[in-house]
Formats: structure tokens, C-alpha cells, sequence
């Protein structure tokens, strides 16, 4: 059965990057169906909103869904929630794309592209889980209040429930079993309360369920540091939201090439998910044709493998992008010449 990739182009450089999977998808397959909505900045000029019913139901209905980028200096002074991050924000909520895995790879043709020593970053190969639809992002209630002498309060409510924690941590230890066998849990227990809560979770589904994997709890900022110390040592990392975006943006930055770095978020068996690049929506080179679309291609590649049933084909594309790194393909982030669509082709090259 023919399945549908929903593209969600978007703002800033989004547009770009998603002409390149469009080439590679028709190259690859004949039997995809590829829509397209408007989402994001784009969509509240044209519409006033930043995801419209029409875009949040075509996702819904989508087997996947990709997003090239959103967001802009231009709409930093609309109100928060219609920016375009809340339309981020509401997909993911509304697709329930409860965990964010956001690989940190370090490509070896890329090692010198880091700014840690190559030694401490060679053969990294880190799968971070992000808790997506909880947490601080989205807890009740928030607000900043006016109080009786004249201050003023903000204040944002950290919260996770057993089910919460337990089917995002679900998902590392499965992950892991298909990889080096070791997750780490990363939380801030000896302060918070929902900390306290997430490591016994864990713990607690680790021993029922997942005994064979080796499990390791590590505060969420010594996380921070031994990330940077000695990478290496992680397999699979899980932790909440927010420590989530924050450590994921470190791992990034290890491996030298933000550019490159997709993600996906996924839901339960059977729910569409939700792929995009770890790279924002960069208006500084928007509109210029020098974006380097790998990070896209390469999240089309986990559309491919966990949502539209394709890893024969992920797996070629895969090599392919290995292959143009290894024959000198680079955009400029990662010091290189080539344009977008040059690099599109060079992926169609290296496909044969
Ligand atoms: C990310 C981004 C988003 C987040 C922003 C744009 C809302 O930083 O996907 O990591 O904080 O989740
Ligand atoms: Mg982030």
C-alpha cells in the first residue's frame, strides 16, 4: 500500500533542505506519496496561525511526517503562542510523540569538524531519548503573575507521571538491546522531586523487564560534563525534556556537524511520526541555496526506517550519504563548497 510522507518545509532554510529530500525520495522510491503543508512563520503570515486544523490533521493522517525548519527573527514579537514554536510545540503534543531519539554520530570523515580533539570524539556514536510531551514544557500551571507589593512572579511546573517515564524509558532500553546495551538515565534526583520519581521509575522497569541491558543513573549535570569529558562512554541516553534539549545541543556540537544531525519522534506502534533536522531554521543564510541538506536527507532516512517500514531502503540511503562524505561532498558548515542542490546530487551519485 502506498504510504504518504507529509512535508512541513516551513521557514528559513526548511524550504531548501526539503527540495533535496524530494529529489531523493522520488529517486529512491516510486511508492511514497509526498503532500505538503504550510506550517510555522510561513503559515501565520498567510493564515494568522502557525498550525492550522488543515496541516495538524493531514500530519495526523500521515504515516510520517518531516519538517524542514521554523522560526524567524521576524515573528519574535508575536505573541508565545502564536509563534512558531508552538507549532513545534502543539505537533508534537497533538501527535503524542512522546520520544525524541536524537542521534549524536560522529561520521569519521567528519572527526576533524569537531571542536574537541579527534581522539575524544572518533567511533562516537551516542542515541539520545528525549521525553517530548511532558515536563516543564508543557506542565500546569505556569504563568507570571503580578504579586500584592509590585513584583512580578514566573514560574513553570515540572511534572511527570509513572506512565510518562516509563514508556519513554521503554523505548532506550529496547533501542539499547539493538545497540551496545547500556542507557543511561539522566535526572537531577538530589533536588527535585519528579528526579526522585523518574529514577525509581526506571529502576523499577529496568528490574522487571530489561535486566539483560546494563542500566547506569547519572545526574543531569554531571551528564553535561562527562559528555564533553569522554563521550564515548554513552550508548543511550534518556532523560527528560528539558535536560534532554540541552544535552542533546552538547552532544550535537561534539560530533562537529549540527548540519548533519536528524532526529525523530516517535509515539506508540502504528502513530505517525514526527522527523525533523536537529538544526534550526538559520535566516542568517536563508534563500542563498548554501544550506547543507544531510540533516534533512538524513531524517527522511529514519522516516524510512521507523515509520514507513522501508529499512532497505534507508539502509542504501545511509551508505550513500556516507559515500559522498568519503568522496569530499561537504557543504560549508562542515568546510566544504558545495551548494544545496550540489549536495543533493552528490547523495543521488553516491545512491548510483
Ligand atoms: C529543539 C528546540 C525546541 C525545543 C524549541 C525551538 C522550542 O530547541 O527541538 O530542541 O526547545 O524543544
Ligand atoms: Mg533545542
Amino acid at each position: 500500500m502506498t504510504q504518504t510522507l507529509l512535508l512541513l518545509p516551513g521557514d528559513g532554510i526548511g524550504p531548501e533542505v526539503c527540495a533535496e529530500v524530494r529529489k531523493i525520495a522520488s529517486a529512491l522510491t516510486n511508492d511514497l506519496k509526498i503532500d505538503e503543508k504550510i506550517y510555522g512563520g510561513a503559515s501565520y503570515d498567510a493564515h494568522g496561525a502557525p498550525l492550522t486544523d488543515e496541516t495538524l490533521q493531514a500530519a495526523l493522517e500521515a504515516d510520517a511526517v518531516l519538517m524542514g525548519a521554523c522560526g524567524g527573527p521576524q515573528w519574535a514579537k508575536v505573541p508565545r503562542h502564536l509563534r512558531p514554536e508552538a507549532a513545534l510545540l502543539g505537533l508534537r503534543k497533538e501527535m503524542q510523540v512522546y520520544a525524541n531519539l536524537r542521534p549524536a554520530l560522529c561520521f569519521d570523515a567528519l572527526a576533524d569538524a569537531s571542536s574537541l580533539k579527534r581522539e575524544v570524539v572518533a567511533g562516537l556514536d551516542i542515541m539520545i531519548v528525549r521525553e517530548l510531551t511532558g515536563g516543564v514544557y508543557f506542565g500546569e500551571p505556569r504563568g507570571i503573575d503580578d504579586m500584592p507589593d509590585g513584583q512580578r512572579r514566573g514560574y513553570d511546573t515540572q511534572v511527570y507521571t509513572t506512565s510518562e517515564i516509563e514508556r519513554v524509558s521503554r523505548v532506550a532500553f529496547e533501542l539499547a538491546r539493538g545497540r551496545r546495551n547500556k542507557v543511561t538515565s539522566a535526572e537531577k534526583s538530589n533536588v527535585m522531586e519528579s528526579g526522585v520519581l523518574w529514577r525509581e521509575v526506571v529502576t523499577d522497569l529496568h528490574a522487571r523487564e530489561y535486566a539483560d541491558v546494563e542500566l547506569e543513573h547519572m545526574l543531569a549535570d554531571n551528564a553535561a560534563m562527562q559528555l564533553v569529558r569522554r563521550p564515548t562512554q554513552f550508548d543511550v541516553l534518556v532523560t527528560d525534556n528539558l535536560f534532554g534539549d540541552i544535552l542533546s545541543d552538547a552532544a550535537a556540537q561534539l560530533t562537529g556537524s549540527l548540519g548533519m544531525l536528524p532526529s525523530a519522534a516517535l509515539g506508540d506502534a502504528g502513530k505517525p511520526g514526527l522527523y525533523e533536522p536537529i538544526h534550526g531554521s538559520a535566516p542568517d543564510i536563508a534563500g542563498q541555496g548554501i544550506a547543507n541538506p544531510l540533516a534533512a536527507i538524513l531524517s527522511f532516512e529514519m522516516a524510512l526506517r521507523w515509520s514507513l517500514d522501508r529499512a532497505d531502503i534507508a539502509d542504501r540511503l545511509y551508505a550513500a550519504v556516507i559515500k559522498a562524505l568519503e568522496d569530499g561532498a561537504r557543504t560549508r558548515d562542515i568546510g566544504g563548497q558545495l551548494t544545496t542542490a550540489q549536495m543533493g546530487d552528490a547523495v543521488l551519485k553516491a545512491l548510483g
